[in-house]
């Protein structure tokens, strides 16, 4: 957790143009505190992955810069490889390798004598669940095991800078817990810490701040709750869309069959309940959410097929 704000990462001026004239990302400014969990959210294709090589220096910025730990990944690249250990969106392992080779190869090369090295092997394998499987060689796993693999490894590296693209896709929901767990003590013991993800719920357990991009844009950037107020609502109440009067709120998404009402004042949100519970059906009620907030703010509108003109016809 960050308590000093002092800035780990500067982001100035980022674009990135690739051939045939693809801007993926168009001038992107800001910064990352030094024990920070920063998150990136954004629709696919709005230039995650491409911020992301920028950062770890696999890619070069077309335009604009980063620095990192005060070392510019335009002009020293190889300063800031030294800072930074990543699991890329489409990491996979090798075949012949077991979790244990890679934990404790990526400790050996960041430079740990070979005892440091196995305690911190054993310690993010132990974290993320894998110390069972230490020894079965990569290709005898599922998918989700090999990613705890790499996981493990990047975070043993004991790098100040972890990047992980996407991370716990593909995960279970344990794995996926001991992973926040480990990046939460990460960023505890100073470590800061990017990771990309489509999942709402984890960006809002793991981040102290997230930037939403749309479009090679950065659009919003902030705490959760600092992003949740682009919603101007309180609540959202999903029920069965056919048993909502939609003429009497201001907003309503309709997801298929079932209707979100967005609403504001308690007393409306308690009658509206009360009324889908008198009609015998189910109505779910809770404060909106940072999906909420990021459909509001990345998403198109929603169209749906008008089943008698065959036309899209939109709906928010
Ligand atoms: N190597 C490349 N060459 C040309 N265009 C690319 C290349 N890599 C990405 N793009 C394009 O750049 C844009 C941004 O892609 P990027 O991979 O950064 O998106 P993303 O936000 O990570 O998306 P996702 O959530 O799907 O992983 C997209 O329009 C993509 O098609
Ligand atoms: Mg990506």
């Amino acid at each position: 957790m960050n308590n000093n704000n002092e800035i780990a990462i500067e982001v100035k001026g980022v674009a990135k143009t690739y051939d045939k004239d693809v801007e993926a990302l168009k001038g992107v400014d800001f910064t990352i505190n030094k024990g920070e969990v920063f998150t990136l959210l954004g629709p696919n294709g709005a230039g995650k992955t491409t911020f992301i090589r920028i950062l770890c220096t696999q890619l070069m910025p077309s335009r604009g810069d980063i620095t990192i730990l005060g070392d510019s990944v335009v002009d020293d690249p190889n300063a800031v490889r030294e800072n930074i250990a990543m699991v890329p969106q489409d990491a996979m392992a090798y075949s012949n390798f077991t979790p244990w080779d890679y934990a404790y190869a990526f400790c050996l090369l960041r430079g740990m004598d070979k005892e440091k090295a196995k305690r911190k092997a054993e310690e993010t394998l132990k974290a993320v669940l894998m110390w069972d499987m230490k020894d079965k060689p990569c290709q005898e796993m599922s998918g989700g095991e090999k990613k705890r693999a790499l996981i493990a490894a990047t975070i043993a590296s004991d790098a100040p800078i972890l990047v992980l693209d996407e991370p716990t896709s593909g995960l279970d929901a344990i794995g996926r817990r001991n992973v926040w767990s480990a990046l939460r003590d990460r960023a505890a013991q100073g470590k800061t810490i990017i990771l990309s993800t489509h999942m709402m719920d984890e960006a809002e357990m793991v981040s102290d701040r997230l930037a939403i991009i749309k479009k090679g844009e950065l659009v919003t950037i902030g705490s959760t709750n600092e992003i949740k107020k682009a919603v101007p609502f309180k609540y959202r109440i999903i029920a069965p869309e056919d048993a909502i009067d939609k003429t009497k709120y201001t907003e309503v998404t309709k997801i298929g069959d079932r209707a979100v009402v967005y609403l504001t004042s308690d007393t409306e949100a308690i009658q509206l309940v009360s009324d889908m519970l008198k009609k015998g059906v189910n109505a779910e009620a809770s404060p909106v959410t940072l999906e909420d907030a990021f459909v509001r703010l990345a998403g198109g509108d929603i169209y749906e097929l008008n089943e008698e003109d065959k036309k899209e016809v939109k709906v928010k």
